[in-house]
């Protein structure tokens, strides 16, 4: 911290959206201790507020207007308070002039691509009354590195591709997060053995689509070989990662998840339908047999691995026929968990232009039903568990019983316990005696 840390004030940042922006978020509050500020809870205490949005559903944005509408009254109560808005929903023009017009009280507007100029723009905002509105395309040469202000002392997110190259019809991401861009190899691991330093167990790399990784950097690298480079940083004892994309899961990759000791055997592999006349529209890529033909390679190579996905329901042109594809898909994989959501048309995307959109109110019975269905089945593949014993990462209380603890499995699963909280941070052994569909519960093995 600087010598102004006194008279800096306070913080405070809400997050929309996924771990990439959490993880953003992060950054943000490093920027904001580097130049003296401090966190604060209480948001009605806070001289800076930023908020990072997400645009990858609508929802997503009406919740981020709700909010940024209801910060007024702060502004009024205290007129030298900031308020920063940041993140995808930026990077839309028509989004920044509605801000402009709408929501005076606004401070700074900056994007996903310039977030390392967050200190020259809070500076400025400190000075002048104007908003400041500052969005970039894309960054300028490299991605500056920022220092993260880390939620967790014993779990980290640590990026390792920045943008996305696929362009499913349905997504925004791409036209928000920029071209696909590999962070070089040694930045990675030097962060990851400074992590360790610190005593960070779990990594969790990030990127929109893992699998890529490499393929833009000018070493010959690729993702396999750098789930071996980060298996070897002594004091890691878990490496996640977030998200692969079943097109570019290949044969190589499937064998180092297997044999290489610190990689979880969770995998979370979007499938987004069951039908390969929809996943043809949304250009995912793969079709119904190849998606199940991969699972099954996976699952021989790794008998024990939990496999979790996500589903679009009401994607332009879906049939009752479609869905059901998806159904029995569901039926068939068992997966152990999946996010389901409704299509939202978002603008700018193909998909947004195609005819047939489907009614809201066939999307949601849709969605419903692959919702009872999926709980149950996940409540089926807990209850595999029940007798066995799982390495558990604690995290600290459960916020539902203070009295437990809560903590996951290697295979993501979250397991409940009874035992005291100096162990949050520490790996231990559970043994399983109840499963929910969501939830373990169990015993510590002393
Ligand atoms: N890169 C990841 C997904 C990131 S977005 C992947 O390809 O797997 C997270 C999830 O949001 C997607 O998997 C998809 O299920 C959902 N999603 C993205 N765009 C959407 C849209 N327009 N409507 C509904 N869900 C969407
Ligand atoms: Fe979106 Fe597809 Fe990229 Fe995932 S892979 S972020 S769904 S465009
Ligand atoms: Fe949302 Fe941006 Fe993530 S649109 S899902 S916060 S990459």
């Amino acid at each position: 911290m600087n010598e102004n840390e006194e008279t800096r004030g306070m913080y405070h940042t809400i997050t929309y959206g996924c771990q990439m922006n959490e993880h953003d978020s992060e950054k943000l509050a490093g920027v904001l201790e580097e130049d003296g500020y401090t966190p604060t809870e209480d948001i009605e205490k806070a001289d800076v507020i930023i908020i990072n949005t997400c645009c990858v559903r609508e929802n997503a944005e009406l919740k981020v207007f709700g909010k940024v509408g209801s910060l007024k009254q702060y502004k009024r109560q205290n007129p030298e308070l900031i308020i920063g808005i940041c993140g995808c929903m930026m990077q839309q023009e028509e989004i920044v002039q509605e801000i402009k017009e709408k929501y005076s009280h606004v401070d700074i507007v900056f994007g996903t691509h310039n977030i390392h100029r967050f200190p020259e723009l809070l500076a400025e905002a400190r000075q002048f009354q104007n908003p400041l509105i500052e969005v970039w395309e894309q960054e300028k040469g490299l991605i500056p590195e920022l220092p993260a202000k880390r939620e967790s002392d014993y779990q980290a997110w640590t990026t390792i591709v920045y943008g996305c190259d696929n362009f499913c019809s349905y997504c925004i991401v791409p036209y928000v997060r920029g071209r696909e861009r590999s962070r070089p190899v040694e930045n990675i691991l030097k962060e990851v053995r400074e992590l360790s330093s610190e005593g960070i167990k779990e990594i969790t790399l990030l990127g929109q689509n893992v699998n890529s990784y490499g393929k833009d950097l000018s070493e010959n690298i690729d993702f396999a070989d750098l789930l071996q480079e980060l298996n070897k940083v002594d004091g890691i004892e878990r490496i996640r990662y977030m998200t692969s994309h079943p097109r570019d899961f290949n044969q190589k990759l499937i064998e180092t998840i297997a044999d290489t000791e610190k990689v979880c055997e969770h995998i979370h592999l979007p499938m987004q339908s069951g039908s390969s006349k929809i996943l043809k529209e949304m250009k995912r890529g793969y079709n119904q047999e190849e998606y199940l033909e991969l699972v099954k390679e996976i699952r021989e190579a790794m008998p024990e691995v939990a496999i979790s996905t996500d589903f679009i329901v009401g994607f332009p042109g879906e049939s009752e026929a479609d869905f059901q594809e998806t159904l029995k898909v569901v039926k068939e994989v068992k997966f152990d968990m999946a996010y389901t959501f409704l299509y939202s048309q978002r603008s700018g995307t193909p998909a947004a232009k195609l005819e047939e959109q489907i009614p809201k109110h066939i999307k949601k019975e849709r969605l419903e039903r692959l919702m009872d269905l999926q709980s149950q089945i996940s409540q089926e593949q807990n209850e595999k568990l029940v007798g066995k014993t799982l390495e558990v990462l604690v995290e600290g209380e459960s916020k539902k019983d203070s009295s437990k603890l809560t903590g996951r499995s290697r295979s993501n699963k979250i397991v409940i316990f009874s035992g005291d909280s100096n162990l949050t941070g520490e790996l231990i052994n559970v043994n399983i005696n109840k499963a929910q569909s969501w939830t373990l519960f169990g015993s510590l093995i002393e």
